[in-house]
């Protein structure tokens, strides 16, 4: 019992707090460093943890962190490493020579697994950080990677036995992991080697066609369906990977794979290309899914690691007949990791604790701050109207074709906003999503926007499959034929969106699409993540104006506080 701290220091580096097993608070570095997808150690997101609950860093006894393999290890014995492919990674350098042997040289070293060596040295440098934070006296846990990334989706998917899958790049020699979570345990079953990875296969993809790895994939699976679909007999990819009953198996080595991939690429459309991978990748998860759920005879599934990330593929597993649940836990790629390792190690040291997740678990600000914040910048104007007011309020605008900023509460832990540092518009006008791509998020014309959808709206303007009210945008949906015209601004070229289903978890939010229901018939709205192209979801109020005023945006709610920035007309 007690304090439970979960830290993760690689790719998307995060912090998260149990107290008795319960999520106190989870936040990833990136929001307080302001580097998208942050690696270094997460001092900010630790401090902001402690800070949130009042304690001292000697209340905490337990802490978890995650993934001990060789090269992961290495990074933190030279962290210049890490640096380097963090910008070589995004393209913040000018293109390396040889990059291609930069790559094979990285598929070849990744795949080694943890070594007992590792596993005392990543100790040694993770305690000697902690110690300069001020922790004492508490107890160290390395967690593996996949059993991270398990503990996530089986600990917050709600009560019930569930057969756990996870699919990834890979971490700790593994691509993918399945557990049973069966009367207060949590037992793995099966492994997927690091050296057969679906994960990989679609970093490499996004990497060949011009996108930045462990980032862009969204944008490839966007891509793809404006390919002209062709068959998978036709598929060049297809005989990459092997599937016989639940036995998943890559032809080629990752380096091998990356060579074949590239002579491919080098010869077609990227549209093409990317329809193929992603095709391939729905065919094999799907089919993999479905053996592993007739292998195991248990049909409610949680699942998380990276690949889950893909919303098509997803949209497949969740219309398998013999998928009675789906569970995609919302943090589902490595910035989830900080809670997978806090969540397995409660369980490790107490006892299982199931719960049902809330993405609300970041930092929050009064009204007295946020107005002292506005107070600070002569450009703005503001009035208080509380949170029902700014509810009817921003509806009102949103329904009269504007897009308005909507800051409530705490911060969302994941990659999406959920209504509480979103940008929210009109989901019917094609003037406020070329606004919004062009000048605000400076996004490319092909990745579609996002809707939020009243619970209650659901049936009427989705293909909905009763399996679960989807409140994290884990899924896509088709949309209802007579509602694609007027729904232009948040459906993708093939007729699905990827809804966030809202109910009373967020109140606040729930009334302002009441809000625009009354108005427009339809309670549904284009929900985009609060931020500028290329920066991560904005933290705190402060963050909030100055991306206001960067955007040029003329109205923003914020903790029921109306500001108006005076300068635009
Ligand atoms: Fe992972």
């Amino acid at each position: 019992m007690g304090y439970t701290l979960g830290i993760w220091d690689g790719h998307d580096a995060g912090a998260a707090l149990l107290q008795d097993g319960k999520i106190l608070y989870a936040a990833n570095e990136e929001r307080f460093t302001k580097r998208k997808l942050e690696i270094n150690f997460p001092n900010h997101a630790i401090s902001a943890a402690i800070s949130y609950a009042k304690i001292k860093h000697s209340d905490v006894d337990n802490i978890a962190y995650s993934t001990t393999e060789f090269t992961k290890t290495l990074e933190r014995i030279f962290p210049s490493m890490k640096e380097n492919y963090y910008k070589f990674r995004r393209r913040k350098i000018l293109k390396p020579m040889f990059e291609n042997a930069r790559h094979k040289i990285k598929y070849t070293l990744t795949g080694i697994g943890p070594l007992p060596l590792c596993e005392a040295a990543s100790s040694h440098i993770i305690n000697r950080k902690l110690k300069r934070m001020g922790f004492r006296g508490y107890r160290l846990y390395a967690i593996d990677h996949h059993l991270s990334h398990a503990a996530c989706a089986a600990f917050t998917s709600g009560q019930g036995r569930k057969l756990v899958i996870t699919l990834d790049g890979l971490g700790d020699g593994l691509s993918g992991s399945v557990s049973i979570l069966d009367n207060g345990k949590l037992e793995r079953v099966m492994r997927i080697g690091a050296q057969d990875s679906l994960g990989i296969f679609y970093e490499q993809i996004t990497n060949i066609v011009g996108m930045r790895e462990l980032e862009d994939e969204g944008k490839v699976m966007a891509m793809a369906d404006y390919s002209y679909p062709f068959s998978s007999e036709e598929n060049r990819f297809s005989d990459l990977f092997s599937l016989s009953g639940t036995r998943l198996r890559a032809r080629h080595s990752a380096a091998r794979q990356y060579d074949i991939l590239s002579a491919i690429g080098w010869q077609m459309p990227r549209e093409q290309f990317a329809y193929m991978a992603q095709q391939l990748v729905e065919m094999l998860v799907e089919k993999l899914i479905s053996n592993l759920i007739d292998r195991y005879n248990i049909q409610d599934i949680a699942v998380s690691g990276g690949l889950f990330s893909n919303i098509k593929a997803n949209m497949k597993v969740r219309s398998l007949g013999n998928v009675k649940s789906m569970y995609v836990f919302p943090h589902m790629g490595d910035g989830g990791i900080a809670l997978g390792a806090a969540l397995y190690c409660h369980y490790l040291t107490d006892k299982i604790s199931v719960q049902k997740f809330s993405a609300y678990l970041g930092d929050e600000y009064s009204e007295e701050d946020t107005v002292d914040y506005i107070k600070k910048h002569k450009e703005f104007s503001y009035n208080i109207e509380g949170k029902t007011e700014s509810a009817r309020h921003a509806s009102e605008l949103i329904s009269k074709e504007n897009y308005i900023l909507w800051f409530n509460g705490r911060m969302e832990y994941g990659p999406r906003a959920l209504g509480n540092r979103s940008i929210v518009g009109s989901s019917s006008s094609e003037q406020v999503k070329e606004l919004l791509n062009m000048k605000v998020k400076r996004r490319e014309w092909f990745q579609p926007f996002a809707p939020s959808v009243l619970e209650s709206e659901v049936e009427r303007l989705f293909e909905y499959d009763n399996k679960g009210y989807d409140k994290f945008m884990t899924s896509a949906y088709a949309m209802k034929k007579e509602h694609l015209m007027r729904e232009r601004s948040v459906v993708h070229v093939d007729g699905t969106a990827r809804p966030q289903m809202v109910g009373d978890e967020n109140l606040e939010y729930k009334e302002l699409l009441a809000g625009v229901k009354k108005q427009t018939g339809f309670g549904i709205v284009l929900n985009t993540s609060f931020n500028i192209h290329g920066s991560p979801i904005v933290m705190s109020p402060s963050d909030a104006l100055l991306m206001m005023k960067q955007s040029g945006t003329k109205h923003m709610f914020i903790n029921g506080v109306f500001v108006t920035n005076r300068k635009i007309r």
